[in-house]
């Protein structure tokens, strides 16, 4: 059955682009996965569609009320026998990375709750969240870009999202490491030339070469990643 995701925001049309186009939009045209959208203000309970309120012990900005949410959550749960963790997107959570990508990935269902300008409740957390997921450490007007980072690294995944030529992209990082440099036509363009190695038709030399511009590009820009490949290299884990 088709991964369910469920898109709990108080901007559903902020979506309709990311839905319809790309990767994501003929994943959901082919049915490997599902997406439904709820509107967290339809459950609000006064005429002015009330979701949110200000803090108590005082400052500035609204926070996001228990009761739209926890009753939007219920709602979609009815929708769908599947059990799924409710996902809060926040600056506070664990980031996403392709590891937490393939761990989501996994699920039958995802209920992605994103929040707008202000915080949650914290009772959110406690009762009813299951994780949160942060795109980064930067502040974000809400939680929607975030949640689409998370259903397009999630859909991808799925099997049948990809194109062969289109999944060719996901070795490289999967395995820990940054995208190797690509070129196409022409062979010289302003100057700057294509290395010779990759119009030379060795194969196996390309790969090398691949491989090891990987490698310094990981290890230049980015000594996190770079240290976490060595250590599993050393385990014996990659080969
Ligand atoms: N909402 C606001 N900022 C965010 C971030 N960095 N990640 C996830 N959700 C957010």
């Amino acid at each position: 059955m088709a991964l369910r995701l469920d898109i709990l925001t108080l901007f559903p049309e902020m979506f309709d682009g990311f839905l319809a186009a790309s990767i994501v939009g003929r994943a959901i045209r082919r049915g490997l996965v599902e997406v439904v959208r709820t509107n967290i203000r339809d459950f609000a309970l006064d005429s002015y569609g009330s979701v949110d309120d200000a803090p108590f012990g005082g400052g500035v900005g609204m926070v996001l009320m228990c009761q739209p949410i926890f009753d939007a959550v219920e709602a979609v749960r009815t929708q769908d026998p599947r059990p799924g963790p409710v996902v809060l997107l926040t600056p506070q959570g664990r980031p996403l990375d392709q590891a937490l990508a393939q761990e989501l990935a996994g699920r039958e269902r995802l209920i992605l709750v994103a929040g707008h300008y202000e915080g949650f409740d914290e009772r959110i957390r406690q009762g009813l969240a299951d994780m949160e997921v942060s795109l980064g450490d930067f502040v974000l007007s809400g939680g929607e870009v975030a949640a689409m980072a998370v259903v397009d690294a999630v859909t991808r995944l799925q099997a049948g999202a990809l194109g062969k030529d289109e999944s060719a992209h996901e070795e490289s990082f999967s395995e820990g490491l940054l995208e190797y440099p690509q070129y196409t036509r022409p062979r010289e363009y302003r100057g700057m030339a294509v290395p010779d190695v990759l119009l030379n038709g060795d194969h196996a030399k390309i790969a090398a070469w691949r491989h090891e511009q990987a490698c310094l590009r990981t290890m230049q820009r980015r000594a996190d990643l770079w240290d976490r490949y060595r250590k599993r290299h050393e385990s014996g884990e990659l080969s």
